[in-house]
């Protein structure tokens, strides 16, 4: 017991927030289990770019209260400003690099063995960054330079993830928007098992066979676009569970929570990792404010109910490459969702 006179000093401005639990991965090394989004959508120009600051603030905000995993990708051009905003937390010493988990993600225009270290690098530069925690195949699909097609086998790539590993580069490997039979190749040719899969997982995809058999391989699965109908896609509302939907709204008042935190918790309650996308302090707060809460069975399979399989990521346009992950559609012209990632 300390005397009471004697003061315990704490750095004034410790960082510290909500204590975020994590998952082990099958090379024994953990993850947060709920990651921060970064991807701010796809304009006419290309990827939309960061205004003000406003991504470099958000991801501050987001490591203040207690956010330590981010995820982000080449193909999101947002690398360079959450590097600025790692850069003020480890400069002034509130965080320690081994505090964080950082994801990126290679692009397709770089699945060349060789091509592979390349890229990290590059991305490894803008984060300002010795290593990522964790790097992923972006998706399966290879493209040249201008778009087209290419050939390279995902293996192949597979193989240059493999190389920036033992390099230090990477302290985890995983992939991305790969189908089961995908990633059962990976297991079985690869040397190197993936720790992580991420794909898309909200209440209308619920994912149940991929999540499983994943889980049946250690892989620690990351659910992207998160909150599913309840937010607004490309500027507009789908069918689907929205945030008043009486289910949902039953289930949060029961735990005195809002209901995007219902379905954050639902996929930690089956393991997954969300990675729901906020720039706007309130809500980073309230997405992160989902571990002191715990659903039922029940609840879980209630919003399992509103499964329909319904993708808001599918690239139809790239339906006829070899390697396309997902179930082809009759008109991909008439894909509702616009072209993005
Ligand atoms: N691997 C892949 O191929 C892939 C594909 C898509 C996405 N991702 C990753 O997953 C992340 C999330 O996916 P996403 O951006 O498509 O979808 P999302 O996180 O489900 O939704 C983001 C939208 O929800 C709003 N929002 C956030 N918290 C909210 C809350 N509590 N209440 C109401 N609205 C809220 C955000 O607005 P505000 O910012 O204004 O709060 C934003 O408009 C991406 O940023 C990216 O890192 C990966």
């Amino acid at each position: 017991m300390l005397p009471a006179c004697v003061l315990v000093l704490l750095p004034l401005s410790m960082v510290v927030g909500v204590e975020v639990p994590k998952l082990k991965m099958n090379n024994g090394k953990e993850m947060p289990a709920l990651a921060l989004g970064t991807y701010l959508g796809f304009g006419q120009d290309g990827p939309v770019k960061s205004e003000n600051n406003m991504l470099r603030d958000a991801v501050i905000h987001a490591l203040n209260v207690g956010y330590r995993h981010i995820d982000t990708a080449a193909i999101y051009e947002t690398e360079a400003e959450i590097g600025e905003a790692l850069k003020m937390k480890l400069d002034n010493g509130e965080l320690k690099r081994e505090d964080l988990f950082i994801t990126t993600k290679l692009w397709n225009t770089h699945h060349k063995r060789e091509q592979v270290s390349e890229a990290l690098k590059e991305s490894l530069k803008k984060l300002g960054l010795d290593y990522v925690d964790l790097y992923l195949v972006h998706w399966p699909m290879g493209l040249n330079e201008d778009y087209t097609e290419s050939d390279t086998d995902y293996m192949d790539t597979w193989r240059g993830m493999e190389d920036v590993h033992r390099l230090g580069l990477a302290k985890s490997i995983g992939v991305s928007n790969f189908n089961k039979e995908q990633l059962t190749r990976l297991l079985r040719e690869g040397s190197i098992k993936p720790s992580a899969l991420q794909i898309e997982v909200h209440p209308q995809i619920i994912q149940k066979e991929l999540v499983g058999f994943a889980e049946s391989e250690g892989i620690v699965v990351m659910g992207y676009s998160p909150f599913g109908s309840l937010v607004m896609r490309f500027g507009m509302l789908f069918p689907g569970p929205k945030p008043t939907d009486p289910v949902l709204v039953d289930i949060a008042k029961k735990y005195g929570k809002t209901t995007p935190q219902v379905v954050l918790r639902w996929l930690v309650d089956r393991n997954i990792v969300p990675v729901p996308k906020s720039v706007n302090p309130k809500r980073l707060e309230e997405n992160i404010n989902i571990f002191d809460f715990k659903l039922t069975e029940e609840d879980i399979e209630k919003i399992n109910e509103y499964n329909s399989n319904t993708r808001y990521t599918l690239p139809s346009f790239w339906q006829d490459h070899p390697y396309y992950p997902f179930e082809k559609i009759e008109n991909p012209a008439a894909n509702p969702f616009v072209k993005q990632e």
